[in-house]
């Protein structure tokens, strides 16, 4: 299964300066639920973000920097090439950014994970306008900054 997460505001804002433009823990506790266990591709940015490998993940950066390594990371040098060798796993591969890998990816995706989240916030990093209209929505959870999305693509009944 091919996931994408994601958290956007109105505007679909997705980051400022590296970082989330918010601080909101009950969507970081739906990131961590989702992805917890499964494999997590992002791009360089959102590591250096980051700062360190999530725990209890496996952790794929993709970048064109050859010397690019970090313990706990694994690195790929192109998207194709980290979600062939993350479908061999056996897991939910999720991609979780950041703006230019969500550009590469988003129509490769089987199920996406949205919050979207309340209000228009200062931003330099977006996610892209993406059709949902082969997708269906199982599940929808409100919160107070945000409502929490899952879409699963359609399969076509025979
Ligand atoms: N709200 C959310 O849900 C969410 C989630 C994730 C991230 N974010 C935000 O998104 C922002 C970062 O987005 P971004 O677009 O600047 O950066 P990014 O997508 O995280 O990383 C971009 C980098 O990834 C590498 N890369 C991307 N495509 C590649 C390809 N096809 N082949 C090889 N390398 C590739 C390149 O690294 P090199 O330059 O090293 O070659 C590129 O500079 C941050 O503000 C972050 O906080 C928000």
């Amino acid at each position: 299964m091919i996931s994408l997460i994601v958290a956007f505001d109105e505007n679909r804002v997705i980051g400022k300066n590296n970082k989330l433009p918010w601080n909101i823990p009950e969507d970081m506790e739906k990131f961590k639920k989702a992805t917890m266990g499964n494999i997590i591709i992002m791009g360089r940015n959102t590591f250096e973000g980051i700062g360190r490998p999530l725990p209890g993940r496996i952790n794929i950066v993709i970048t064109k920097d050859e010397s690019f390594h970090y313990k706990g990371v694994e690195v790929f040098h192109s998207v194709e090439e980290a979600l062939e060798e993350a479908l061999k796993l056996g897991k939910e591969v999720f991609f979780i950014g950041g703006e230019s890998i969500y550009r590469q990816v988003a129509d490769l995706v089987d199920k996406f994970y949205i919050s979207y989240i309340h209000g228009k916030y200062d931003g330099d990093s977006y996610f892209p306008e993406i059709s949902l209209s082969n997708f269906q929505i199982i599940k929808e959870e409100i919160y107070d900054d945000f409502i929490y999305k899952e879409y699963e693509k359609n399969t076509l009944a025979l």
